[in-house]
């Protein structure tokens, strides 16, 4: 079964743009447990932009299933992670002037400074999931750093799935995220995908071995605006899980 992780971030987005206590991330997050999440993610930007540090303990205080909570590897969030003490973490590279999390963390280039931060992550008893590339030099320095899962970056193959209407281009696509996961298998590493999966790509994620966890946001809030949040998750995890909806 691959497991379905909702991004309760828009909520927030939604919330900060006018400075209402409304809507309240931890009450989604509630009906995203009602309609089938297996765990709840939220992402504390360094600018604050959406989730606020009380939305984390909020949410942490609140649902029953796990928290994963998405930081960048500063020493602010380690000190909240620590606080916290989410059921995970996932380091994501961040740049204040982007839309949203652009790119895998360069876990080759960075490897020095991250190892001893992971290292006190998983000593205070924390997962440690690295979002990176499907790229074989990333997922063998994840393994070497580590961690306990990486978070495959699905943005250019969803862009690639969309640009492309022949079903064996799509499976050849889909062929470089097997790759990737059956590699990191072997390495002893959980695989999770994240980033542009939507209702119209998710299933895909069937055919991918080892596929355990996939990341959901923007497509899920958006579809709340019209279904409601509880069917919206319900449906993405039915797309997920069902081999009706393997393509
Ligand atoms: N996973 C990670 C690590 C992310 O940074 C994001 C975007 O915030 C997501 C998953 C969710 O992406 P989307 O909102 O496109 O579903």
């Amino acid at each position: 079964m691959i497991r379905l992780g909702v991004n309760i971030d828009h909520v927030a987005t939604v919330r900060q743009v006018r400075g209402e206590p409304y809507p309240d991330p931890v009450q989604a997050a509630v009906l995203c447990e009602l309609g089938g999440a297996d765990n709840i993610t939220c992402h504390l930007r360094e600018d604050r932009r959406h989730i606020q540090d009380r939305d984390v303990h909020a949410l942490k205080d609140s649902i029953k299933i796990p928290l994963n909570f998405e930081m960048a590897a500063t020493e602010e969030m380690i000190r909240i992670a620590q606080q916290v003490m989410p059921h995970a973490v996932t380091l994501v590279p961040e740049k204040r002037e982007e839309r949203t999390t652009e790119g895998g963390l360069d876990v080759v280039g960075h490897a020095k400074e991250l190892k001893p931060k992971i290292a006190r992550l998983k000593d205070s008893g924390i997962l440690v999931s690295l979002f990176i590339e499907p790229d074989d030099r990333a997922i063998e320095a994840s393994a070497a750093l580590g961690a306990d899962a990486v978070e495959f970056h699905t943005g250019t193959w969803c862009h690639e799935m969309a640009a492309t209407r022949l079903t064996r281009q799509q499976v050849e696509l889909t062929g470089r995220l097997t790759h990737a996961s059956v590699l990191a298998h072997r390495l002893g590493l959980q695989s999770h995908f994240g980033h542009g999966l939507n209702y119209t790509n998710a299933m895909w994620l069937q055919h991918v071995d080892h596929a355990e966890e996939a990341n959901i946001g923007h497509a899920i809030v958006a579809r709340a605006i019209f279904t409601g949040l509880k069917e919206a998750v319900m449906t993405m995890k039915e797309l997920l899980n069902d081999p009706r909806h393997r393509p």
